[in-house]
């Protein structure tokens, strides 16, 4: 339940809103914070200190009352859109005023030889509670220091708070030596990739006619862009873009969230989906993705399924309206369940700025339901017509 407000007057406050945010981007104190409850998608969004929020990538868990949101935390110009500092992350009550805890995982210095030494690529961290341990983990996509893509890691960290510190306990590339549940006889033969290697968003061949699966299975699998969701059992996924990229993998953790249990599922084979979010409403567990284009905005997709693992229907692009084709200028980074509030799911989306990483924006904006399929239009701003915890 939302209240939006939409007419001419109210674009022109928007605009004015946006460029006394632009303003007051790390130049105001917290008297920022004291804004009306309002998300403004696309604006600059100040913390407590008045500085626009650094969690580019990220995602949201809800504990104890609070909200903590993980992302990247960005430097300025193009050197920013590399680990400089770590996962920063902060909280809140509300969802619109966000207090600054800090760099909770913080990259290792020059030289140290790390897997997460400063200046590797370390993208899209998500973090989750181990009901059964009490720990918060924490994975993430990797790539060591000055190999660009091609490590395709995936890190996981651990930390006895929400607010870290998180210790780094080591990367992978997933479910080494393990089948998918929906192998097939061609996954088992001789890999026609087999020491090639492949750039981007597309493959010469279909990805099963090069085997991909077959080609990584004694060292892993590739993960790149990433999510996690756990669900109502308490069991949690890893959802990765995998096989250079193609194919989506939805994984299953193991109990303690820590390693990948070698259960995992291919979908959407040969559809280069990235940016994945897994949510669940009413039984029913959809997915939304983008396509392929790096730093450029492309159309989202969306699916359905009965279960996690799928079988998945795609349902198409769930955006609605004017620049519905390029997802309102961002790329999905989760879907937030809004707690106590049933019907109410936020998309977050990062509207990317490659030139100057530290001023990429957040587009928040209100999910719909109707016909067994979710939608998301633009709205310049917005707000709860309710209290939320
Ligand atoms: C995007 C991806 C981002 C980042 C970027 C680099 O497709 O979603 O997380 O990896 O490519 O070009």
């Amino acid at each position: 339940m939302y209240f939006i407000t939409n007419n001419s007057y109210n674009n022109m406050m928007a605009k004015r809103i946006f460029l006394f945010g632009l303003i007051l981007c790390g130049v105001l104190s917290s008297k920022a914070s004291s804004e009306t409850d309002t998300f403004v998608p696309g604006a600059c969004w100040p913390d407590n200190h008045g500085i626009h929020i650094n969690a580019h990538g990220g995602g949201i868990l809800y504990d104890n009352g609070k909200y903590y949101w993980y992302g990247e935390h960005k430097t300025e110009g193009e050197a920013g859109n590399v680990a400089n500092a770590g996962v920063h992350c902060y909280s809140s009550k509300d969802l619109y005023h966000w207090t600054d805890e800090g760099i909770v995982l913080t990259v290792m210095p020059d030289s140290s030889g790390s897997d997460i030494e400063k200046g590797c690529i370390l993208e899209r961290p998500k973090v989750i509670k181990n009901a059964k341990t009490g720990k918060y983990v924490m994975w993430f996509h990797l790539e060591p220091k000055g190999k660009g893509y091609k490590g395709a890691l995936s890190g996981v960290a651990v930390s006895d708070k929400a607010t870290g510190p998180f210790l780094y306990l080591r990367s992978v590339r997933p479910n080494a030596g393990s089948f998918p549940v929906n192998v097939q006889d061609v996954h088992k033969r001789a890999s026609k990739a087999t020491g090639r290697t492949f750039d981007g968003g597309s493959l010469p061949e279909h990805v099963d006619s090069l085997n991909i699966l077959g080609r990584d299975f004694e060292t892993g699998q590739m993960a790149r862009d990433m999510n996690l969701f756990v669900d109502d059992d308490g069991k949690a996924y890893h959802i990765y873009s995998s096989e250079e990229n193609s194919t989506l993998h939805i994984a299953e953790l193991t109990d303690d969230y820590l390693n990948h249990s070698g259960k995992y599922k291919r979908c959407f084979a040969g559809r280069f989906m990235e940016a994945p979010v897994l949510f669940k409403k009413d039984n029913k567990y959809y997915l939304m993705m983008s396509g392929c284009t790096g730093w450029a905005p492309n159309a989202a997709r969306s699916a359905v399924a009965d279960s996690v693992m799928g079988t998945w229907k795609e349902l198409g692009n769930p955006c609605i309206g004017e620049d519905a084709e390029t997802t309102f200028h961002s790329q999905s980074t989760f879907i937030l369940p809004v707690h106590g509030a049933k019907n109410q799911f936020i998309y977050m989306g990062d509207r990317w700025n490659p030139s100057n990483a530290v001023d990429g924006r957040y587009i928040w904006l209100p999910i719909e339901f109707s016909n067994g399929k979710f939608t998301i239009k633009w709205h310049n701003k917005w707000h709860f017509n309710k209290k939320i915890n």
